[in-house]
């Protein structure tokens, strides 16, 4: 029997089981990541080797250095993840992979590895989205949470507002014009010489600052759900450079505090319009700054006004992991998608239709 063949008749009993654990791995940037998620809700094991370290003396991810540390790693973190779970590899029910978007190399070291297991061990491989991914840490950090909800997603490569109409079917409002949300704080933080990834450093260091010191424009967007970082990011670039040359300089505290402040106010001010002309009865943040303080803090602050309630990830489910692709995997499969072994890294995908 070919492996597709296999998997399309396995795949009636599998979705009737009382409980499905599925196998996620993770590799689509700097973190290689693995997990075993049971009916995509509950975490088993979460097991993730960051690269920052490696990449940290470039100032930023380095792909060929990313694909090479996967290479390496991709075995003994996924070995944790099953002794984790106290699970041999046959117990698990299915493979789960992040086939896109990211960093081809990257995702490719997954998506070979992955698709090799599938191969001997005959189990069904469910293709993810890593974005779907960060959406989906928040079933993991709240059971409760079933769609339709309103979703703000900020990471290091992607700020979208998108309605979650249901299990996988998501309606893009809004998104960024230019940087994404995560890429202008790394980039702001270069500016105050913090070392990468900066977003989480500036985070720390504008708690002790005050947000009003600098004052920074408010971007105009064309569309009324979109965002725009680069005018902001340039204005505060220029703000800092010319204090360096008049030798006047603020307090690094008072300008991380003013440039987190300005860009949390869009996020917020964007989302905040998004839910009251979409009705929506909750909010849910998620990707890698979805673990700043500030948004985290401001906009509980503005879904409690409302009496809307806000769904956020637990902080180590934030970044890129493996349990996020294990839950997002588990709806895939009960819709019946699975991968062919011709699955390729697709470094672009879409989350729409
Ligand atoms: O979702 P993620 O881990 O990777 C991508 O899919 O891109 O997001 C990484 C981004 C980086 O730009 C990082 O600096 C930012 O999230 N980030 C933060 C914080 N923690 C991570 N930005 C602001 N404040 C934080 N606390
Ligand atoms: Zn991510």
């Amino acid at each position: 029997m070919t492996y597709q063949v296999q998997v399309r008749a396995a795949l009636p009993a599998l979705r009737k089981k009382d409980h499905l654990r599925i196998l996620a791995m993770e590799t689509s940037c700097d973190e290689t990541a693995a997990a075993v998620v049971e009916d995509g809700r509950v975490i088993l094991s979460n097991e993730v080797f960051s690269q920052i370290d490696m990449h940290a003396l470039f100032g930023g991810v380095v792909p060929e250095i990313a694909s090479r540390a996967h290479v390496e790693k991709v075995t003994p973190v996924l070995d944790a993840a099953l002794q984790k779970a106290g699970m041999a590899l046959e117990e698990v029910d299915a493979l789960a992979v992040t086939y896109g978007p990211g960093l081809v190399g990257a995702l490719l070291a997954g998506v070979s590895y992955m698709k090799g297991l599938a191969f001997v061990t005959g189990k069904p491989l469910i293709p993810v989205h890593h974005i779907e991914g960060h959406i989906c840490a928040n079933y993991l950090t709240s059971p409760e949470l079933e769609p339709p909800f309103l979703c703000l997603v900020v990471s290091g490569g992607h700020s979208h507002i998108l309605s979650v109409e249901d299990y996988g079917v998501y309606r893009l409002l809004g998104c960024t014009q230019d940087d994404a949300a995560g890429e202008a704080f790394d980039k702001a933080a270069r500016v105050l010489d913090l070392p990468y990834p900066g977003g989480p450093r500036l985070d720390r260091l504008a708690e002790e600052g005050d947000p009003a010191a600098l004052p920074l424009p408010h971007p105009h967007t064309a569309g009324k759900y979109d965002f725009s970082f680069s005018g902001l990011k340039t204005a505060f670039l220029n703000a800092v450079h010319h204090q360096q040359q008049v030798h006047e300089q603020m307090k690094p505290a008072d300008l991380a505090a003013s440039f987190r402040q300005a860009v949390v106010d869009m996020l917020c001010e964007k989302t905040m319009l998004a839910l009251s002309d979409t009705g929506a009865k909750k909010l849910a943040l998620a990707g890698g700054v979805s673990a700043n303080s500030l948004l985290r803090r401001q906009m509980q602050a503005l879904c409690d006004e409302r009496g809307v309630p806000l769904y956020k990830p637990a902080l180590p489910l934030c970044g890129d992991n493996g349990a996020m692709i294990g839950s997002a995997a588990y709806f895939r499969l009960m819709r019946g998608e699975t991968a062919s072994l011709s699955l390729n890294a697709r470094p672009s995908l879409s989350l729409f239709r």
